[in-house]
């Protein structure tokens, strides 16, 4: 599926329907990691369809593992993604640089995967990658006895000398669930314990992942440990929908009068849905229903109803909960009630500086914003006019803007549309399906 360069977005009265969200990205990447050292074959229905997760099943190709993708046909027949893994430290050296991508997560979490093989690999990525910071697990790995070097200011490429590793006890200073999970997964191939104790708690899906794959994980509070060793057995796996990429659907329901969209097979888990509690303190009617129960990942569906839009404040205790969900958390404050953030400084090292990026894409669309070292400030009571705006290589910046863009005055370019192909292919042809265009105004494309 290929989204055009530049898409213009014309404002919309409310939206409304029912969908179904991509398959979750963070779980896609941690099945096929796992599933790449696992004993036996795995399968993996509704692997995530965008480029990230893309990058790491062509780095675990490259490493050896053998890889089959059955694109999807039709809503009951999500794509199908088969592993056959090579076992626990069985991984055989790539001829090439493994390409991550624009891919954080495949770097950090795959770079916990190499660290414990006999050979050398140099991952690599796009301009956005490289200027991203590697240090946060180039420090724990080394520990644990890599031998690891990567550019300037340790930013990629970044070359491993994979080898036998022990367990360490990790506390990093940020909380990071990439890095947690680099650790992890290199503990797991360790001799002796490895624990990982957080600052603050970030998404488990790797804690839930490796008890899929057969893994004995403790846990206590924010400590998670393993015993290295562990051998993983091959399994069944089934993606939820990505609660990231409904997120855009439900602030716009929330932002716009009439709104009504439900959101089914999505995934539900704790560590990734402060989101909704945040949208309700807004004012919106959030509904959430658990069905079901996939690999150890809660999943239902949502709907939300637009109802009171009040001010909002998001305290740095709550930052790693919604941490990709604040881009289009912001665009609600262009629509009624201020948002404020503070205590977000790691957005400035995402994809794109999401402070500095966010806020001249907003000012540009007519939002009273500013920034802040460590977060920002839209304030209410300015209608946007529209007008362009850029992404900056950025997915969540491309698709924050697109539902601003939905309570303009005027149409919005957004440059740099291209981007959501990263997480959400099909982001423009959802929106143009649940969008109630305002009389006289023409569909996105
Ligand atoms: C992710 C963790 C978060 C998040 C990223 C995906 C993951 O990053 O922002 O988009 O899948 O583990 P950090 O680990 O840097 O917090």
């Amino acid at each position: 599926m290929r989204v055009a360069d530049t898409i213009a977005v014309t404002p919309a009265l409310s939206i409304a329907g029912a969908l179904r969200v991509p398959g979750d990205k963070s779980i896609s990447h941690r099945y096929a990691l796992l599933a790449a050292i696992a004993d036996g074959r795995s399968t993996i229905a509704n692997y995530a369809p965008g480029a990230d997760c893309a990058s790491t099943l062509s780095c675990v190709e490259a490493l050896g593992a053998i890889v089959s993708r059955t694109p999807a046909a039709g809503e009951n027949e999500p794509a199908l993604v088969t592993i056959d893994g090579r076992g626990l430290r069985g991984l055989r050296a790539s001829g090439t640089p493994l390409d991550c991508g624009n891919s954080g997560s495949t770097m950090r979490m795959l770079a916990g995967v190499v660290a414990a093989h006999p050979f050398i690999s140099t991952l690599v990525g796009d301009a956005s990658l490289s200027r991203r910071p590697m240090r946060r697990i180039i420090g724990p790995l080394s520990q644990m006895g890599a031998t690891i070097s990567a550019g300037p200011g340790d930013r990629p490429p970044v070359t491993i000398t994979g080898g036998d590793l022990s367990g360490i006890h990790f506390e990093p200073e940020t909380p990071s669930a990439q890095v947690k999970s680099a650790v992890l997964l290199a503990g797991l191939q360790a001799s002796g314990e490895t624990s990982v104790l957080e600052p603050a708690a970030t998404r488990d899906h790797t804690e839930r992942a490796l008890a899929a794959f057969g893994a004995r994980v403790s846990i206590a509070g924010r400590r998670v440990a393993l015993e290295g060793g562990q051998r993983l057995t091959g399994c069944h796996l089934k993606v939820p929908g990505d609660l990231s990429s409904a997120a855009f659907w439900a602030v716009a329901a929330a932002a716009l009068t009439g709104s009504d969209v439900s959101i089914t097979n999505v995934g539900l888990n704790p560590s990734r849905s402060a989101l909704l509690d945040v949208l309700r303190r807004f004012g919106a009617d959030v509904e959430e229903t658990r069905e079901d129960d996939w690999n150890g990942e809660p999943v239902g569906r949502l709907r939300i109803r637009h109802g009171a839009m009040t001010d909002l404040v998001i305290a740095p205790e709550e930052v790693p909960e919604v941490i990709d969900e604040l881009p289009v958390l912001a665009t609600l404050g262009t629509f009624g009630g201020s948002v404020t953030v503070s205590g977000a400084g790691e957005l400035r090292v995402k994809e794109s500086d999401r402070i500095a990026e966010l806020v001249a894409g907003l000012r540009a669309m007519g939002a009273d914003a500013d920034e802040r070292p460590d977060g920002f400030q839209v304030r209410c009571g300015k209608r946007l006019t529209g007008g362009a705006v850029h992404a900056r290589h950025d997915h969540r910046l491309a698709m924050a803007f697109s539902i601003a863009a939905l309570g303009a005055t005027g149409p919005t370019t957004i440059n740099g549309a291209d981007a959501v192909a990263v997480s959400y292919p099909a982001f423009f042809d959802d929106l143009d399906r649940l969008a109630r265009p305002r009389a006289g105004t023409a569909s996105q494309k």
